[in-house]
C-alpha cells in the first residue's frame, strides 16, 4: 500500500519532469526558430528550396537532349527501330493502317493523300513535321496529339527516336 507521502513524491517528480520538458521545448523553440516568429516547418521549407544538388541530379538522369543526340544519330540503327512501326506504316508511298511515311521529315503534317486521318489530326494541318515535332510525337503520341487514332505507346529512348527520325529523313 502506498502511503500518502510516497504518492505525493511520485506526483511531484512527474510534474517536475513534465515542467522540465515543457520549458526545454520553449527554450529549443526560442533558440532554433527564426526571429521572425516562423515555425520549424517554415525553416524546413526554406531548406528544401535550397537543394540545387538534387535538381542537378535529376537533369543528369534525363540524359542528353534530343537535339544533341540527333546531331550524331545513326540512320542504320533507326531502320531497325522502324520495325516497331511497320505493322501500320509503309515506306512505298501506299497507306496502310497508318499513312505512308515517305519523306515525312519536314513534310506538312497529315497530308498523305487518300488517308483518312482522325479529327484530332485534321485539326492541326498546316504545321510541319520537323525532327523536333516528330520527337515530341513519338515520345508519347497520345499526349502530343490527344485523340489521335495512332495506337502506339511511344518510344521512351531518346536515341531510338533520334536514330529513327534520321532514318525516316533518308526516305522520300
Ligand atoms: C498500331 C498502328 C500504328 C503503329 C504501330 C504506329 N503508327 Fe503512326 N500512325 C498510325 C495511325 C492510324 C496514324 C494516323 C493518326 C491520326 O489520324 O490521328 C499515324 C500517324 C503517324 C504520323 C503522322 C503522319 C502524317 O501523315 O502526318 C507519324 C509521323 C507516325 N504515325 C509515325 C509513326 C512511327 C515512327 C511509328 C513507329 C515508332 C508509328 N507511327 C507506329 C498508326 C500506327
Amino acid at each position: 500500500m502506498f502511503d500518502t507521502m510516497t504518492l505525493t513524491k511520485v506526483t511531484a517528480s512527474l510534474c517536475g519532469a513534465l515542467l522540465f520538458f515543457l520549458v526545454g521545448g520553449w527554450a529549443a523553440d526560442a533558440l532554433y526558430s527564426p526571429k521572425t516568429g516562423g515555425h520549424g516547418e517554415e525553416m524546413a521549407q526554406a531548406y528544401s528550396i535550397d537543394t540545387g544538388e538534387a535538381e542537378a541530379e535529376e537533369v543528369v538522369e534525363e540524359g542528353p537532349d534530343f537535339v544533341t543526340v540527333f546531331a550524331s544519330a545513326d540512320a542504320a540503327a533507326g531502320e531497325k527501330v522502324f520495325g516497331k512501326c511497320k505493322a501500320c506504316h509503309k515506306l512505298d508511298g501506299s497507306n496502310g493502317t497508318g499513312p505512308h511515311l515517305n519523306g515525312i521529315v519536314n513534310k506538312a503534317k497529315h497530308s498523305s493523300e487518300g488517308f483518312s486521318y482522325s479529327d484530332a489530326a485534321m485539326a492541326v494541318v498546316g504545321q510541319v513535321w520537323t525532327p523536333e515535332n516528330l520527337n515530341a510525337f513519338l515520345t508519347n503520341p497520345k499526349a502530343y496529339l490527344p485523340g489521335t487514332k495512332m495506337s502506339f505507346a511511344g518510344l521512351p529512348d531518346v536515341e531510338d527516336r533520334a536514330n529513327l527520325i534520321a532514318y525516316l529523313a533518308t526516305t522520300n
